[in-house]
């Protein structure tokens, strides 16, 4: 994808990729250096989590990938694949961002609001256009183009109450082949009447939505109550049944992201234990269960959160930008939690997750602890994969994994450059370009082995 061709999707029409330069070669051989994981760098040396080749190969056949080495070996095995050669920018799976609003791209760098406010004064206006479906196709496009310029390769999104904006998403991702999660928000209080629906609507717009795209080729539907405040009982109730009967989807919220909302939670819900016993209740835990922010938790609702499988959501340039909080990644990760890592876009300032992993370091700095650029990657790629129950088809570079793969240049501004090449390895190589790298660091993207930029 050039510039141009975003450019061009910022147009009201935004424009699909044409299906017929869409088809996959019979082999690619993609080569260049390569990082691989070899394990979860939270649980052991994190220098030692990932195999790094200065030159290396990855066979791509059929949209997956086929087989992963040393360069000089794969040429001599796949010589009649088609090469495409990165030299010395570093392929790596395309990011996962594990929580993010496409309805929101129009309003993302809004001033000057904590939580509570900038929800109603620019998210709700904004997301009551998504009932129109040709606005709605143009958001999902550019959004969706958007990410894969900045090497994202699968989201996890919100969408609005409507189910055209539901649509509007599974159509772009399947457009461009992507792997999406993605489901209606289900809000009946305290939002405005175009947004407000019912526990019964939310109940059916969201089975008959899931039913149309739930894996559907690579599509996947996460059950979506927005949040306590304004999800009510009865409709975390309808959320939690539909979840119960269609358990291999994912459910996605938010929880406990500022200390004003956890007292507006506690003023709605006066009885329940804390945050997380008012979606525990319904059944609205566990494996799949991805809670968006998780800054301010009570230890009850830490150990619960561990026991129960569930994953929390890192939104670190949100979490900065709304002025919510210092998530604890190192600590809720050493607990057993799953962690994944997102943009939170349009509350987070960013479409990158480069810029993303930088955040989640500094903001790491400021709780006391020092995250290597393998936890950052990791949670950048396999942990949001993980999280999001897709390990197995995205996040990594295993042979059978669908061929998301990036090429990232270490070298993409004199500024990095400079700093780079006094690298003494890899992990010193990547951590500039964490730091200070933007899409101008996204080479190449590759989706489901067709390439997108
Ligand atoms: N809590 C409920 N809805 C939202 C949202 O759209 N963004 C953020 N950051 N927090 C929320
Ligand atoms: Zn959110």
């Amino acid at each position: 994808m050039s510039v141009t061709q975003v450019r061009l999707n910022l147009l009201p029409m935004s424009a699909a990729p044409s299906p017929t330069t869409a088809t996959p070669a019979p082999e690619t051989l993609l080569l260049g250096q390569i990082l691989d994981f070899t394990s979860d760098p939270f649980e052991g040396a994190p220098q030692d989590s990932a195999r790094h080749l200065s030159r290396g190969g990855i066979v791509i056949r059929g949209g997956k990938i086929i087989e992963i080495g040393p360069a000089a070996r794969l040429i001599e095995t796949h010589g009649t694949a088609r090469r495409v050669d990165y030299g010395a920018a570093l392929l790596l799976p395309g990011f996962v961002d594990a929580h993010a609003h496409y309805p929101q791209t129009g309003i993302i760098a809004s001033w000057g609001k904590r939580l509570i406010d900038w929800l109603e004064g620019y998210t709700f206006p904004e997301e009551s256009r998504f009932g129109d479906p040709v606005y709605a196709a143009t958001i999902a496009g550019r959004y969706l183009d958007l990410v894969i310029a900045h090497g994202t390769t699968t989201v996890a999104t919100f969408c609005t109450s409507h189910p055209a904006s539901v649509t509007a998403m599974f159509q772009a991702a399947q457009a461009r082949g992507m792997a999406v999660v993605a489901g209606k928000v289900g809000m009946d209080r305290n939002a405005p009447d175009a947004l407000k629906d019912s526990p019964e609507r939310a109940y059916d717009e969201s089975k008959a939505l899931l039913k149309r795209w739930h894996k559907q080729g690579r599509s996947r539907y996460a059950i979506t109550p927005r949040f306590t405040p304004t999800s009510s009982e009865a409709q975390l109730e309808a959320m939690g049944a539909l979840w119960a009967e269609h358990p291999d989807c994912a459910m996605q919220t938010h929880l406990s992201e500022q200390v004003e909302e956890i007292a507006w939670v506690k003023e709605l819900c006066p009885t329940a234990e804390d945050y997380l016993a008012t979606y525990d209740k319904h059944g609205l835990i566990g494996p799949g269960a991805l809670f968006g922010h998780a800054i301010h938790l009570t230890p009850r609702e830490r150990a619960r959160l561990a026991e129960s499988g569930s994953a929390v959501i890192h939104c670190p340039t949100s979490n900065t930008f709304i002025g919510s909080g210092v998530f604890d990644a190192a600590g809720l990760a050493a607990e057993g939690i799953q962690v994944g890592l997102a943009t939170d876009t349009g509350g987070g300032s960013s479409f990158s997750m480069l810029r993303t992993m930088g955040a989640a370091y500094e903001i790491s700095q400021l709780n006391g602890a020092v995250l290597h650029p393998a936890h950052l990657l990791w949670l950048a790629t396999a942990g949001s994969a993980r999280a999001l129950r897709m390990e197995a088809e995205v996040g990594t570079l295993a042979p059978g994994s669908a061929a998301d793969i990036i090429a990232l240049d270490l070298a993409s501004t004199p500024a990095i450059a400079q700093r780079a090449a006094r690298a003494r390895d890899i992990w010193e190589a990547l951590f500039p370009t964490m730091m200070m790298g933007d899409d101008r660091a996204v080479k190449a993207v590759w989706v489901g082995g067709v390439s997108r930029r």
